[in-house]
């Protein structure tokens, strides 16, 4: 029934800042959202398990949905596992990766920040990227994980924490020569505003939302159309603020994506 489509996945509603940038270049191309909220957050998780888990998802997800192409519209999960998904599955997959290289081509300083999870600034993935594309610039890395329970609480339709937000920021406000911050979690473009409201200057955000939908629009020659609301499935589907997210994005609530096939979730993890 979903054949040909799209299928955007991440651990939570991150993934929902890059279904709009599809949608604003692929038009009525049919998307399927899939996340992983029974594993949320994924930046705090050791890198062996999230591979393992990472992999179960999407396979299992790809199989349910016969999408043509997988998103992983998630920068923890593509630093680590995009090798270990493409050598599983046969169709197309478009990782997300921090945009180190735009914000270096655009900072007038080359004093730039990377706000990303835990485990996405320490990334061996994330030192080539800022080796490759911003040896000229200072990149101060900054690990903001209590931003993507704020992101989820916000889609949820809950009231932000400006204490919070702010405690995320405040290290590279406080730098003075930095104009521009790259949002290396794909939770962190939903609290664009919010932020920039935040800063005591003007300041460059920059996301990959809109080059991974020209990456996809590269990979798929016609892209099945979408027929009104689109599937989404969760591995946690029973939560409210879930379903007004996708609700909010054109998903319908979301069903369950079975667990039994999928590695057990350490205690220690929850
Ligand atoms: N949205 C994910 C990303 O882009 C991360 C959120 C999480 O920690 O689960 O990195």
């Amino acid at each position: 029934m979903h054949e040909g489509a799209i299928l955007i996945f991440d651990s939570g509603v991150g993934g929902l800042s890059v279904v709009g940038e599809i949608r604003a270049c692929l038009g009525d191309a049919a998307l399927v959202y899939v996340c992983d909220n029974a594993a949320l957050p994924y930046g705090t998780k050791p890198d062996e398990w999230l591979i393992e888990r990472i992999v179960a998802v999407c396979c299992c997800a790809v199989e349910r949905s016969r999408a043509s192409v997988l998103v992983v519209a998630c920068n923890t999960a593509s630093t680590l596992a995009l090798e270990a998904l493409r050598s599983r599955l046969t169709i197309p997959v478009v990782g997300t990766v921090p945009a180190i290289k735009p914000a270096a081509q655009m900072s007038a300083s080359k004093v730039i920040g990377l706000l990303a999870t835990s485990a996405t600034v320490r990334r061996p993935y994330t030192d080539r990227l800022i080796e490759e594309y911003a040896s000229e610039c200072r990149v101060i890395r900054v690990a903001a994980d209590g931003l993507v329970a704020e992101a989820e609480r916000y889609l949820a339709g809950r009231t932000l924490s400006t204490d919070k937000l702010r405690h995320a920021v405040q290290p590279l406000f406080d730098i003075e020569a930095l104009d521009t911050v790259v949002l290396g979690c794909t939770h962190f473009p939903l609290l664009r505003e919010p932020l920039a409201a935040l800063a005591p200057r003007e300041l460059v955000w920059i996301d990959s939302g809109a080059a991974i939908a020209r990456r996809v629009a590269s990979v798929i020659s016609c892209p099945a159309k979408t027929r009104g609301v689109g599937m989404s499935m969760a591995t946690a589907p029973g939560q409210d603020g879930l379903a007004h997210a996708l609700a909010h994005f054109g998903f319908a609530a979301p069903e369950p994506l079975m667990l039994e096939d999928l590695s057990v979730m350490p205690e220690s993890l929850h």
